[in-house]
C-alpha cells in the first residue's frame, strides 16, 4: 500500500468509493432514507473540489486503486474518512489516521476533531478519540445522527 495526495483527477474514484462504502458498510447503522440523504452529498461538486484544493487529502492506494482516503481541514479537523467496501478491517483506516495525526502535529495542533458516524465510532474510540456530543443533523429532511469526537495529540 502506498500513500498519495489527491488531485482533481482522483475525484470520481473518491466519490464512487464514498457512495459504495456508505451504501454497504453503513447500512446496518442508518436506514435507507438516511443513507440516501447522506450520499446526496456526492452531488455537491463545489464542496468536493474545495476539499481537494484546500485540505490535506490522503489516498491509500493498492495496485493503482484507491482503497481509502482521509482528509484534514485546517490542520486539526478530519472532514472525510472512508475505506473501500472491499478493503475493510485490513488496517487501512489505522494507517491513514496515523498519517492525518502526524500532519496535525506538523501544524502544532493540540487536538484533532471530527464528526463521526455511528459506524466509525468504535474505530475512533479504539484510536483514543472521546465523544464530546451526540448530534442530530437534518439533511434532505432526514435526521442523521453522528458524534463530535476529539483526541488530544
Ligand atoms: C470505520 C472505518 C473507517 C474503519 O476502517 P478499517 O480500515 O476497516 O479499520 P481498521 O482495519 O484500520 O481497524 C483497526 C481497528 O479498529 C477497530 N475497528 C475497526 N472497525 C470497527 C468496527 N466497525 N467495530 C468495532 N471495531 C472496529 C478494530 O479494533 C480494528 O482492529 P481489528 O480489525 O484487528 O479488530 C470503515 O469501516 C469505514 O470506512 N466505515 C464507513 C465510513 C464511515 O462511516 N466513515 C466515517 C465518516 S465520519
Amino acid at each position: 500500500m502506498i500513500f498519495k495526495q489527491a488531485t482533481i483527477l482522483d475525484l470520481n474514484e473518491m466519490q464512487q468509493l464514498y457512495v459504495e462504502t456508505i451504501q454497504t458498510v453503513c447500512k446496518n447503522d442508518y436506514d435507507s432514507a438516511q443513507i440516501k440523504a447522506w450520499i446526496s452529498g456526492v452531488k455537491n461538486t463545489e464542496r468536493w473540489i474545495e476539499v481537494i484544493e484546500k485540505q490535506f487529502v490522503l489516498l491509500a492506494i493498492i495496485e493503482n486503486k484507491i482503497v481509502g482516503f482521509g482528509t484534514l481541514k485546517d490542520g486539526n479537523y478530519i472532514d472525510f474518512f472512508y475505506i473501500h467496501k472491499d478493503f475493510q478491517r485490513q488496517g487501512i483506516a489505522d494507517k491513514i489516521l496515523n498519517e492525518l495525526e502526524n500532519e496535525a502535529r506538523k501544524h502544532h495542533s493540540e487536538i484533532i476533531t471530527s464528526d463521526i458516524s455511528i459506524t466509525a465510532k468504535p474505530f475512533f474510540e479504539k484510536k483514543g478519540f472521546a465523544v464530546k456530543a451526540k448530534q442530530k443533523n437534518i439533511r434532505l429532511g432526514v435526521e442523521l445522527i453522528n458524534f463530535k469526537m476529539e483526541k488530544k495529540l
